[in-house]
C-alpha cells in the first residue's frame, strides 16, 4: 500500500517538426494510502501520460511525483513497485492461466509454494479457480481480463495502475468487472489510480474521483459531491447521462434585488449567487436532467419556477424516458421515471426547484453559486 502524491506536474511533448503538445499542465494532487482515485476526462485529455508518468515509462519536464513521500522521478520502473493494467493486455498465449499468473513471480524467483498460494489467493477472488489449466485463446475477453488483473495482483504491488482495462469488453461484461474491481479494492484496500473515459465507471468505481480537459485538473472530490457541485459548465456537462442541461440568460434587477431573465422568457425571477458578475452579463442556468418535471399545467409556488415547453421526442428507455423539451428555442432535457403521474404528453410546463439550480458564468463557464 502506498501514498501518491504530484506536484507541479508537466509534460509535453515535441514531434519532429518542432510542434508542441502539452499532455499535462501543473499538477497537483494527492492520494491516499488504500485510496481508489479515478482519473476521468475525454480522450487525449492526458490520463495515459499521468499513469505513464507514475510508472517511470516517461519523464515530466517539471514537477515531482512521491510514492510514500519519496520522490521517484530518478528510480527506474522496476524499482517503483507498482503494476499496470493496459486496455490492450497480452497474455502469453501459450501459457495457460495459472502459468500467465505465476510469470512475474517466477522470473523474480520466489518460491514455488509462495508462488502456488498467490496464485490460488488471486484466482479465488478473481473468480478464476476453475480456469487455472486453460489457454487464453479459450477464454472470454472478461475472463482474459481477469487474468491480466490477477498477473498484477499476484506481485502485490504497492500501486496499482489501471488504463481504462474495460473499454474493450462489451456493456454487460464492463458492468460486472467493475463490480469485481470494485470488491476487489475493497479487499485488498491497495492504492489504485483508474484511469477512463466513461463518466459512469468514474461514478461507481471511484472513492474520488479526478476530472481532467486539455491536461489540466479541473475539479477532485468524492462522486457525490462533484455531481453536486460542478465548479464549471464542462464538469456538469461530463458527468451524468446526460449530463446537465443549461439555459443561457442574463443577470438582471428585479425589484432591487437580482434575478435571471431566461432567454426568450417575459418575466425573471430572483436568484442569489455568491459571486455575482456585472449586471446585464450572460449567465447559465445549469439543471440536472433528473430534476426537470414536465407537466400538463403548472403554477408557480415559492419553491420552483414553472416555463412553458414544448415536446420534441421522447426516447423510451424501459424504467424511465428521456424527454427532448424546447424552452423558448433552446433544448433542455428531462428525465422522467416511467411510474411518475401528471407527465404532460403534449406541451406543457417544466418545472425547476429553487434548490436543483446551479448558476455559471456563461463566458468564464465557472460556478457562480454557493
Ligand atoms: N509519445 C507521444 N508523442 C507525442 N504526443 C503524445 C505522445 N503521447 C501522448 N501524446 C499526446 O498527449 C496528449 C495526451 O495523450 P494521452 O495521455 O494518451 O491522453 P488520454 O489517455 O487521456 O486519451 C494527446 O494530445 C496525445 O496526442
Ligand atoms: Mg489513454
Amino acid at each position: 500500500m502506498a501514498a501518491l502524491s504530484f506536484e507541479n506536474l508537466s509534460k509535453h511533448f515535441t514531434d519532429e517538426r518542432g510542434h508542441r503538445t502539452t499532455a499535462l499542465r501543473e499538477i497537483d494532487l494527492d492520494v491516499k494510502d488504500g485510496e481508489m482515485l479515478v482519473v476521468v476526462g475525454p480522450s487525449g485529455c492526458g490520463k495515459s501520460t499521468l499513469l505513464r508518468l507514475i510508472a517511470g515509462l516517461e519523464e515530466s519536464n517539471t514537477g515531482t511525483i512521491k510514492i510514500d513521500g519519496k520522490i521517484v522521478n530518478d528510480v527506474s520502473p522496476k524499482d517503483r513497485d507498482l503494476a499496470m493494467v493496459f486496455q490492450n493486455y497480452a497474455l502469453f498465449p501459450h501459457l495457460n492461466v495459472f502459468e500467465n499468473m505465476a510469470f512475474a513471480l517466477k522470473f523474480r524467483k520466489v518460491p514455488k509454494s509462495e508462488i502456488r498460494k498467490r496464485v490460488e489467493e488471486a484466482a479465488e477472488m478473481l473468480n478464476l479457480s476453475s480456469l487455472l489449466k486453460r489457454k487464453p485463446d479459450t477464454l472470454s475477453g472478461g475472463q482474459r481480463q481477469r487474468v491480466a488483473v490477477g498477473r498484477t495482483m499476484v506481485r502485490r504491488p504497492k500501486l496499482f495502475l489501471f488504463d481504462e482495462p474495460l473499454s474493450n469488453l462489451d456493456a454487460e461484461m464492463r458492468v460486472a468487472l467493475r463490480g469485481e474491481l470494485k470488491r476487489l479494492h475493497q479487499s485488498f484496500n491497495s492504492t489504485m489510480i483508474y484511469v477512463t473515459h466513461d463518466q459512469s465507471e468514474a461514478m461507481t468505481l471511484g472513492d474520488r474521483i479526478c476530472i481532467l480537459n486539455h491536461g489540466s485538473i479541473v475539479q477532485t472530490g468524492t462522486p457525490g459531491a462533484v455531481y453536486q457541485k460542478p465548479v464549471n459548465m464542462f464538469a456538469g456537462r461530463f458527468l451524468g447521462n446526460p449530463g446537465m442541461n443549461f439555459l443561457k440568460g442574463t443577470l438582471v434587477i428585479d425589484h432591487g434585488k437580482s434575478a435571471f431573465l431566461l432567454t426568450g422568457a417575459r418575466s425573471s425571477f430572483p436568484i442569489s449567487l455568491e459571486n455575482p458578475p456585472d449586471l446585464n452579463s450572460e449567465i447559465c442556468l445549469g439543471i440536472r436532467p433528473e430534476s426537470v418535471s414536465f407537466e400538463p399545467t403548472g403554477a408557480v409556488n415559492p419553491s420552483s419556477v414553472v416555463f412553458e415547453a414544448g415536446l420534441e421526442i421522447v426516447e423510451n428507455l424501459g424504467h424511465e424516458s428521456l424527454f427532448h423539451l424546447d424552452l423558448f428555442g433552446q433544448s433542455v432535457k428531462a428525465r422522467i421515471s416511467s411510474s411518475k403521474p401528471m407527465v404532460a404528453s403534449g406541451p406543457g410546463v417544466v418545472r425547476f426547484a429553487f434548490r436543483d439550480m446551479h448558476w455559471f458564468d456563461a463566458k468564464t463557464e465557472k460556478r457562480l453559486s454557493a
